[in-house]
Formats: C-alpha cells, structure tokens, sequence
C-alpha cells in the first residue's frame, strides 16, 4: 500500500474540534507502511490530552478500518511543547531576580513583596517564591490554601493566581502546620526549591526572605545569582544597626544592595485620608546615606493593606489610584531600568 493512498484516508479525518482535516493542518510527520504495518507520526502541537487521545484514536481506528491494513502504530510528538521535566537550571530562564529581605522580622517583607510582584504583573512575567520556611506567608496573603502539582520526576509546579507564579513552603507542608526543620535541612529544602519549581519564563522573580542575617538568609543568597536585593525597614533608628547586618551580608556574596523600602513611615487614617507621623526616626534617609542606595518606596500604615493580605488579595490589584500603589509603581520603574 502506498503512503499516498494512506495519506488519502487520514484526510477524511478532522483534527479535534475543527472541520479542517488532519493532513492540511500539517500535523502528519511521517508514515512508514511495511507488509500490512502501518505507523504514522504526527506532530500534535499541543498539549491537550484529551485532544491528544481523541486524534490518536481517530487516526488508528479510521485506518484500521481498511482491509489492506493490519496493524497501526502512532507515535505522538510535540515540537511546540517544551518537556519542563528535562530542564535542569531552570532558574536561569528567569532574568532579574530580587530578594526583598530584612534583619528584622515583622517590618513587611511579606507585604512588600506581594504587592511588588502584583504590581510588576501587570507589565510582566512574575513569580514570587515565600523562603520563609517557619513562617510562611504567601499562603495566606494570596489566599491559595491546595498543594502544588508536582510531575513523576518530582518537580514543582508553580500555583497560578493574580496573573502570578506562586510558590511556598506553606503550600507543601499543609495548611498552618508549623515546620519544625533545623537548619541544614531548611539549607537543602531551599536549594531544592531553586532546583525543583518549573518556573518557566519569567522576567521577575521575587523572593520572600526570612528575617535575619544569618546562615539560612546566607545560604540562599548564595545559591543563586540575584539582581539585587531590596531590604524593608521601618523608621525607628532602632533598625539601623540590624539593616546594616544586612547589607554586610549581601556585600558578602557580591549581591548589590538595590534600595531601600520604607514601610510604615507614616499612618494614614482611612476616615480622614490624614496622616501622622507615628515612628519618630529617620532610619531610611539615614541608611540610604551610609549605604548609598535610593530610598525606593515610602509605605504608609494603612489598614485596608493589611486587611487585604488578610483576605488574600493583593492590596494594588484593587487600589490602583492610592498613594501606596504608586510607591509601588515607583519600585517597578526604578526595576526595569536595571
Ligand atoms: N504598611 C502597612 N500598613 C498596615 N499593615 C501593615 C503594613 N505593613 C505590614 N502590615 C501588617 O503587618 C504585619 C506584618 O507584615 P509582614 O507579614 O509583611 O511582615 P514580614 O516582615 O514579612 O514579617 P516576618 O518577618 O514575620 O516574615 C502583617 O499583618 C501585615 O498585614
Ligand atoms: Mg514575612
């Protein structure tokens, strides 16, 4: 039989879905006919299983209709579906990578770096990866409370919400449950997690550090070339010292310090739109000194911020005219120059 006549009855068959056959959509590769055997290649160009199925059953029960043939083969390719799993280094399809850190806990890291990344999804391709592995907050802040799906080879995929890339050790370790690991296994989970999490193409990836300056936030500076890193303060003069920990530890791994973002500088009451001046100092304006870095953002105290992490909806995805959306604007613009 020759392949021609094969070809002729694989037009009688419609790709799924349209009234178009298979042969003109140019999905048919190659067909090899030996002695009543038939196998047909297609390139499927998609990764609809459901489509996948319907089309080989079609092609195999359709030809194996015809008398002259005995046995049909199809093999399934896909040249438009790149195999994630093969991927190793992963990480390196991402092209600016920050860290938003801080030595001291509680000033918000968390929610900087949520509405950072939403922000940035507007314009961008983003993830953003929660490293807090004691406490982690991106499970709530996005109000994502199922696992991640994981592919036989046991890599991550990352949870899709808000036009993000979302990734957490909360999302793996079940809901709330405190992770009691120790160090080196925090350490290993970590490099796992650069390894493992099919990020894809991204052009931002936003990392949620742990408080503190020490081995855990060393590690995983060093375990990937970062673009830079944003460190959160508060006015207080008191977090001075810690943030220049910080930024020691940065200089350290050759990661430059970007700027500075100044949370909670002053309260902004949501009856009034007034706003007081409630932590006295000047940290910021003196860090941004001594370390000679710009202060990026000025984040007011206010509650309807906190409320939307509560709720799991980014703050700027909803109040894209406040004065906190535009400090965030300004972070973003101030990132893309780089
Ligand atoms: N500018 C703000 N206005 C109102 N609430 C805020 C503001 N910034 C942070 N918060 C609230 O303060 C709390 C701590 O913030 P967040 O979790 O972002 O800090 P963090 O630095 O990530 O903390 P941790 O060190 O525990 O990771 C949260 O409840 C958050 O909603
Ligand atoms: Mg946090």
């Amino acid at each position: 039989m020759e392949n021609q006549k094969i070809l002729e009855i694989l037009k009688t068959i419609n790709y799924p879905g349209f009234s178009r056959d298979i042969v003109s959509f140019g999905i048919i590769k190659e067909i090899n006919f030996n002695e009543g055997k038939v196998l047909v290649t297609v390139d499927v160009k998609t990764d609809n299983k459901s489509q996948i199925k319907e089309l080989h059953n079609s092609i195999k029960n359709t030809l194996e209709n015809n008398k002259d043939i005995d046995e049909v083969k199809i093999q399934i390719l896909n040249s438009n579906i790149k195999d994630d799993s093969k991927e190793t280094g992963n990480i390196k399809k991402i092209k600016k990578i920050i860290a938003v850190a801080s030595a001291k806990g509680g000033v918000g890291k968390s929610t900087v770096s949520i509405n950072l990344a939403a922000s940035l999804s507007k314009n961008h391709k983003v993830g953003i990866l929660d490293l807090d592995i004691y406490g982690p907050s991106l499970p709530m802040i996005t109000g994502v409370d199922f696992q991640p799906k994981v592919n036989e080879d046991g890599k991550i995929y990352p949870i899709e919400k808000y036009n993000m890339k979302l990734m957490s050790f909360g999302f793996l370790s079940g809901n709330n449950s405190p992770a009691i690991w120790r160090g080196p296994m925090v350490a290993r989970m970590t490099s796992q997690f650069f390894d493992d999490v099919l990020w894809g193409d991204l052009d931002y990836l936003i990392l949620d550090l742990p408080p503190g300056t020490g081995d855990i936030q060393l590690t995983l500076v060093q375990k990937i070339a970062l673009t830079g890193a944003i460190i959160v303060t508060t006015p207080q003069d008191l977090a001075i010292i810690d943030v220049q920990k910080g930024a020691e530890m940065f200089k350290k791994v050759n990661t430059p310090v970007l700027g500075i973002v100044e949370n909670m500088t002053e309260f902004i009451c949501p009856d009034t739109q007034k706003s007081y001046k409630i932590f006295k100092g000047n940290g910021a304006k003196i860090l941004s000194k001594e370390l000679n870095v710009p202060i990026l953002a000025e984040i007011p105290i206010y509650p309807v911020l906190s409320e939307s992490a509560d709720k799991g909806t980014p703050f700027v995805l909803s109040n894209e005219e406040s004065k906190i959306s535009h400090q965030f604007n300004q972070i973003n613009t101030f990132l893309d120059k780089l």
